[in-house]
């Protein structure tokens, strides 16, 4: 079967995928800013599972069910209040800097951000749906390398309707690592507009933040400005998470190797 690898920038990208086939496909959710990010840093610090949910409602239906999950999420980018809630205050924000190991450990939380859990819910008919983040770039690649799904999606949360700059690059980044997996194949023009961007901004991603949407709206806040320094840290977990089918996102392999005998060196700028 000829491979293929297709970058999805936008929510209505990620929205139309009710309508495509995601058999033998991985989609990679990449919400860098921070929702994957933070997913990442949760299960990192010993959180058993998250639970991603689109709605608020949701939410509190499943906290209704089962009283000992934690709550979090964001709405314009701030924890869950009261007020937004009828009366029950998150118990978390969408701060990865939050999700520290004595909070979260053993904990099953259910999260509920803008884009990014929307984006996971979105892909959810897809055979494997993994998360993305700068923070395990490489144990993706790895085990991408090691299973060759069919059909990669690269899958970007985007900022409120649009394209985001942050998770482009991560999908850069991916793209960059896994082509010569996939160039054969059908590449979309979106992974080559991806893969030819990355190059451009990957030795400053923090000043590429100045000029995202989303990285400007944290920078300019006291308290979050710290999450974006937090978020393009590169390689700093080793595991891969995946989106399970009873809807709970966890760990699904540690410590992934690069396949044995595969010496493809990752490129550092795309071929001309
Ligand atoms: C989202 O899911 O839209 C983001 O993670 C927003 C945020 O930075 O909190």
């Amino acid at each position: 079967m000829m491979r293929s690898i297709e970058v999805l920038f936008s929510p209505a990208e990620s929205a139309a995928l009710a309508q495509r086939d995601l058999g033998r496909t991985a989609c990679v959710v990449l919400d860098i800013l921070r929702a994957t990010t933070t997913m990442m840093t949760a299960l990192a610090n010993g959180a058993e599972a998250i639970v991603p949910v689109a709605e608020i409602s949701e939410a509190l239906a499943v906290k209704a069910k089962r009283p000992e999950v934690l709550l979090a999420g964001e709405r314009n980018g701030l924890r869950i209040r009261a007020d937004q809630t009828g009366g029950v205050d998150f118990d978390l924000g969408n701060s990865p800097r939050e999700f520290l190991a004595d909070k979260v450990r053993g904990k099953t939380i259910v999260m509920t951000t803008t884009n990014g859990t929307r984006a996971l819910r979105a892909c959810a008919h897809a055979e494997t749906v993994l998360i993305g983040a700068f923070l395990n770039l490489r144990a993706i690649v790895n085990w991408i390398r090691r299973e060759l799904p069919p059909h990669l999606f690269l899958v970007c949360s985007g900022t409120h309707d649009q394209a985001a700059l942050e998770d482009t690059l991560a999908a850069g980044a991916l793209c960059e690592r896994l082509w010569p997996y996939y160039a054969s194949g059908q590449v979309a023009d979106s992974a080559e507009i991806a893969r030819r961007v990355y190059p451009l901004l990957q030795s400053d991603l923090l000043g590429a933040m100045k000029h995202s949407r989303n990285g400007q709206r944290l920078l300019n806040h006291p308290e979050l400005r710290g999450d974006v320094y937090f978020c393009v840290q590169r390689e700093t977990l080793n595991f891969v998470a995946g989106l399970q089918p009873d809807g709970t996102v966890r760990k699904i392999a540690s410590d992934v190797p690069a396949p044995s005998g595969d010496t493809t060196a990752f490129y550092s700028r795309p071929p001309a």
